[in-house]
């Protein structure tokens, strides 16, 4: 016994199974770590085991310890073969309590020291588009891909879903740690459900990077279409968006930013879930406090209703709620493919049939990839046999080209697609802007929210060959439907019939 040179609580099979434990974790902690470092892996799953894993097991080690050693106490205190005294008992003029001690105190600040380098670590991984991005694969994959394909594909999921400051990083990394949960004992809906309960005000997010106070003037663009007859028709439209914006004080603020223009709050109430209804709204001047009230005139809220209701105030995510993840339509992707020509538009009909089989719905990426290949193949087997023979190889490019289309967009296993997830930005495939700016809603005094096409953007040129229409005023063309439907597109919108395929 004399041999014994920690306190003799110390020696008892639970005590040393933790020191045992603590231990081995701890030098495979230093193996994984040293591995991950030279070898330049950066799977996820290193970086769970890492930084979340082994550490979880060193601190049980470590726990189990002292535990030991209570247990310890208790058996030796029962049966008396210890003198009677409270526990712990330290006695630093006792060798081996001098040692226990020395042990303790030396551990503790090792401890610490690694686990500060540790902790950080760990904080920077969990913040890592990695972790957010490929771990959780089936889970987080569309969000994932679509955010590769988007303009932020270099700002960290953490900069829009956490952002600065450590308030609102314990109450991302609670709900995260619920996502972990529901993520390995599948209790997660499908889709993911959106707007996004806890997502961060944008003032502290999107304002970080891009603020009201930035004129952005207007914004040209083009919007490619492809249409659905037998040549494949392009139909480009060329717009001049008056974006806008400015500061009030130093600038005029007009155009689309006027709505996050900081001497004006919007403000409304949404009928449904996914704000896509939206019958009442308020505008507040800030410096006067005089606020005009909105209604939708064919189905106005009650005033109970008002009562009961908590209005929203608009920010950035009213209208780019898509900002990265952007599941793009059939009718949207088969446009890009034929665009960039991935997607020969010298195929007859393709456009419309590559939209067809995207469109369907596809119980996993196997049969998708089946169907959408005997989808192509029988049509042009059926409807062009001559073309099917001396075109095989242009078909299965077109083919994979679709392909491709559907499994940047769709994902089966999570149930996600266009239709689920509405963008507000404009009004061609979802109500967008149309939601208040529909024409319907009218103050009191009889004012309707703008309803004129040129508020929000002038037609610069439209059409192809000799169909092709170029403005030569400020004020632009006048918009020309591609095909005939008559006046239908100055009463309904153009969300009515377009919904993503074929109207
Ligand atoms: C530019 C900002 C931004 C970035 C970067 C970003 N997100 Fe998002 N995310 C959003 C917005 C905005 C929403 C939708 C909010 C809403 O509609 O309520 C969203 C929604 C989501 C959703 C809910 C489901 C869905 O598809 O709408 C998930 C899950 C998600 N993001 C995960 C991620 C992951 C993982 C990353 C990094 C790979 C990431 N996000 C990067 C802004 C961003
Ligand atoms: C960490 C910085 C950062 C944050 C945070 C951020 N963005 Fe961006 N954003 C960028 C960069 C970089 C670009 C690409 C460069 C550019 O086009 O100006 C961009 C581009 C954009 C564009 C133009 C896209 C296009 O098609 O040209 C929009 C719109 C946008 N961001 C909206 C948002 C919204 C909404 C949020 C908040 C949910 C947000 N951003 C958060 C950095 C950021
Ligand atoms: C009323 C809807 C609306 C709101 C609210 C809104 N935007 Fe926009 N924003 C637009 C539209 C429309 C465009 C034009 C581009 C387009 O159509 O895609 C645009 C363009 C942009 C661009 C690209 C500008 C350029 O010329 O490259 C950025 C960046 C941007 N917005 C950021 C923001 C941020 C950040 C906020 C919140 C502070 C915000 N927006 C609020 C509708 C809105
Ligand atoms: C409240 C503002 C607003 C009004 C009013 C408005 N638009 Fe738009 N429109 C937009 C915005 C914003 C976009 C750009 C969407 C984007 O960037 O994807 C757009 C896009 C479009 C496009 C291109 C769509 C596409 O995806 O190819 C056309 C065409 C168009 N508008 C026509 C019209 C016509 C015609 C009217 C009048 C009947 C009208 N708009 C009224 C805001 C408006
Ligand atoms: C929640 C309701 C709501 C939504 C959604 C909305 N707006 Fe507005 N918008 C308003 C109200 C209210 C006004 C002020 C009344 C007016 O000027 O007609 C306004 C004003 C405007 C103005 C005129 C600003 C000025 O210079 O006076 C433009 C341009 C505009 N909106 C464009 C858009 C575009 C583009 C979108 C879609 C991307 C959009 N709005 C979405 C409610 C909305
Ligand atoms: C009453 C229904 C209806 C409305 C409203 C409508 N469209 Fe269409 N649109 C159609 C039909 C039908 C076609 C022809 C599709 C085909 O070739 O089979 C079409 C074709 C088009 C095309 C040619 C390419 C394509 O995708 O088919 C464009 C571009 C287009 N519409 C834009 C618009 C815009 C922008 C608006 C709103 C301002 C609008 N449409 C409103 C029914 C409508």
């Amino acid at each position: 016994m004399d041999k014994m040179k920690l306190p003799r609580l110390a020696y008892n099979w639970l005590s040393t199974l933790g020191a045992l434990l603590a231990v081995l974790t701890f030098i495979l902690i230093v193996i994984v770590f040293a591995v991950s470092m030279l070898s330049d892996l950066s799977s996820p799953y290193i970086g769970i085991l890492l930084y979340m894993i082994l550490p979880a097991f060193l601190i049980l080690g470590l726990l189990i310890i002292p535990i030991g050693m209570y247990r310890q106490w208790r058996h030796l205190q029962k049966y008396g073969e210890l003198p009677v005294q409270k526990w712990p008992h330290v006695d630093l003029n006792n060798k081996k309590h001098r040692n226990a001690t020395f042990i303790f105190v030396g551990g503790t600040i090792l401890f610490i020291l690694v686990s500060s380098v540790g902790t950080y670590q760990a904080y920077h991984y969990s913040e890592s588009v990695s972790f957010c991005g490929t771990t959780c694969h089936v889970l987080m994959e569309p969000e994932y891909t679509a955010y590769q394909n988007s303009p932020h594909a270099r700002v960290a999921c953490t900069s829009c879903h956490v952002g600065p400051g450590a308030g609102w990083y314990t109450r991302s990394k609670l709900s995260g740690a619920y996502q972990v949960y529901s993520t390995i004992f599948h209790k997660y809906p499908k889709p993911i459900p959106t707007p996004v309960r806890n997502l961060r005000p944008a003032q502290q997010t999107c304002e970080q990077c891009h603020w009201p106070a930035k004129f952005y003037g207007g914004q040209q663009k083009q919007f490619y279409h492809f249409m659905y007859d037998s040549s494949n028709t392009s139909w480009p439209i060329n717009m001049l968006i008056k974006t806008g914006g400015g500061d009030p004080s130093f600038s005029q603020a007009e155009g689309i930013h006027w709505h996050i223009n900081i001497g004006y709050t919007v403000e409304y109430i949404p009928r449904d879930e996914k704000r896509q209804d939206i019958p009442w709204m308020k505008i507040t001047e800030k410096k006067t406090g005089v606020s005009t009230i909105f209604q939708d005139v064919n189905d106005p809220l009650s005033a109970e209703e008002i009562a009961k209701a908590t209005p929203r105030t608009m920010d950035c995510i009213d209208c780019h709620n898509r900002p990265s993840h952007n599941y793009r339509s059939p009718d949207y992707a088969i446009d890009q493919q034929l665009l960039i020509g991935r997607l020969n538009g010298k195929i007859p009909e393709i456009k419309k049939i590559a939209v067809e089989a995207m469109a369907k719905e596809y119980g996993s990426k196997d049969e998708a990839r089946t169907n959408i290949a005997g989808t192509i193949k029988e049509f042009y087997k059926t409807s062009y046999p001559d073309y099917f023979q001396s075109h095989n190889s242009t078909i299965d490019s077109a083919i994979t080209a679709v392909q491709d289309a559907f499994f940047n967009n769709i994902f089966p296993d999570m149930k996600v697609r266009w239709s689920f997830y509405p963008v507000n930005i404009g009004h061609f495939t979802n109500k967008g802007c149309m939601r208040c700016h529909d024409g319907n809603h009218a103050s009191e005094d009889g004012k309707i929210v703008n309803n004129n096409c040129n508020s929000c953007h002038i037609i610069m040129s439209q059409g192809s060959g000799e169909r092709a229409r170029f403005s030569n005023s400020a004020a632009g063309l006048e918009f020309e439907h591609p095909v005939d439907i008559a006046d239908a597109w100055k009463e309904t919108g153009c969300y009515e019939c377009h919904s993503g395929v074929q109207p």
